[in-house]
Order: C-alpha cells, then structure tokens, then sequence
C-alpha cells in the first residue's frame, strides 16, 4: 500500500508598501532558493514570486533593508539569533514584531508587512 506523505504548503502573505497584500505558496524543499538570505526565509520567498523586498547586503545580516513586521504566525517563523538582534537594532520604525526578511525562516503560515 503506497503511503501518502503529508504535503507542507505554508500561505506567507505580504502587505506592500502600495498597502496591497499578495499571498502566495512556499513549499520547503521544493521552491527554488536563489541564495539570497538564509533559505526558506521571507526575503528568499519574496524573490521567488518578485514581491519588493528590499536587500541591499544581499541578505547578509549587514542592512535593514528588508525590514518587515509581522502582523500574523510570529510563532512560524525561526527565532530570532543573535546576528538578527544586533542588526535589527539599527532598523527605523522598529517595533516588538519586526523582523529582518533576509534571516526569518518560514516554517508555517505567516503575513508580514513590508516596512522599508
Ligand atoms: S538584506 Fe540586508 S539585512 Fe537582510
């Protein structure tokens, strides 16, 4: 008997800079990682699917260009290490749900909304 796998799809959902939201589907293992950030990571999915993420470091930890803050599913993303906590510090408009796009792992449904 064939045994189906269970399919991980997760919903991550960006609310523009326009205001406008785009949900779209990642898949881990099988959506394509462009090595840009960690992989899996919100700026990583952003790539995928073209959504405006900035990324000026290239997703190295080094900017805060790809500041977001989220709004839904904190508790689907990886928690946050060290390199994140220094760097986001220097982030405007910081707030208690910020987050460094290049450096959060998705690991469930997640809406998050695009700062810089
Ligand atoms: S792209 Fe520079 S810190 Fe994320």
């Amino acid at each position: 008997m064939e045994v189906e796998t269970e399919k991980k799809v997760h919903k991550v959902t960006f609310i523009q800079r326009n205001g406008e939201a785009v949900t779209v589907d990642y898949e881990p293992g099988v959506t394509p990682y462009h090595e840009h950030g960690r992989e899996g990571s919100l700026l990583d999915i952003a790539l995928n699917y073209h959504i405006d993420l900035q990324h000026a470091c290239g997703g190295n930890c080094a900017c805060t260009t790809c500041h977001v803050v989220v709004k839904q599913g904190e508790e689907n993303l990886s928690n946050m290490e060290d390199d994140e906590e220094d760097r986001i510090y220097m982030a405007d408009n910081l707030t208690l749900h910020s987050r460094l796009g290049c450096q959060a792992i998705v690991k469930g449904d997640v809406t998050v909304e695009v700062v810089e």
